[in-house]
């Protein structure tokens, strides 16, 4: 698993500001933060896609530019994800992009679970790609799964990369066991717990809300 902030302190400076209460509060800057850190993450992710070279030519003569060689899918998660998803797209300018919507339901079940439903879905074919599956929170891990599985209806990918701001180990230890340790896990910064209400502790609250208001 990469964890960004543990090598990249400018990472730690946003991270600082999308979680203090008397900043997030500043939507627009909260938005960017979370923008700025996708694009340090995709720029991190870049590096493990193959490159190729490409011959392109200038008004003096034709070089060989070494480039990644096929840009990966991008699937961003409804609604929460827009600003981190478009960190990715501002990287990878020219990947095809999927949309799923996922939120929680009141319901809770007798192990005091919440449950994940997904609505709208409009993604790819992901045959033989590099797809990056794009949530700030990974706090249960059941959006990501419940994610992955309605995808790979869309064919079967190279690799899946799973990407967040913040993760929670429990929702790190839920995506290993539902679907094996095949796929890569990148965040941003790796939390310390879930509580009761399966919120991220120290977190930052509500991401989608901070981000676009109260539902
Ligand atoms: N979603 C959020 O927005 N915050 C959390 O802490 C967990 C899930």
């Amino acid at each position: 698993m990469f964890i960004l902030n543990q090598q990249n302190s400018i990472a730690n400076t946003y991270l600082a500001e999308i979680r203090d209460t008397k900043i997030q509060t500043d939507r627009l800057r909260f938005r960017k933060n979370l923008e700025r850190l996708g694009e340090i993450l995709a720029y991190e992710l870049s590096k493990s896609l193959q490159f190729g070279t490409k011959e392109i030519t200038t008004p003096l003569e034709t070089t060989g530019i070494n480039m990644v060689k096929s840009q990966p899918v991008l699937i961003c998660v409804l609604r929460a994800a827009n600003p981190f998803y478009q960190g990715f797209l501002n990287i990878f300018d020219h990947s095809d992009s999927g949309f799923i919507g996922a939120f929680r339901t009141e319901e809770i079940n007798d192990n005091q679970e919440i449950s994940i439903e997904l609505s709208y879905q409009a993604a790819p074919d992901i045959s033989g790609k590099h797809v990056i599956i794009i949530d700030p929170m990974l706090a249960t891990g059941k959006s990501f799964v419940k994610t992955v599985k309605s995808l790979l209806n869309n064919g079967k990918p190279e690799k899946i990369h799973v990407a967040s701001v913040i993760a929670a180990p429990e929702g790190v230890a839920y995506i290993n066991e539902q679907l094996g340790t095949d796929l890569n896990l990148w965040t941003c910064a790796l939390d310390s717990k879930l509580n009761e209400k399966s919120y991220i502790v120290p977190g930052l609250g509500d991401a989608g809300d901070l981000a676009f208001g109260p539902k």
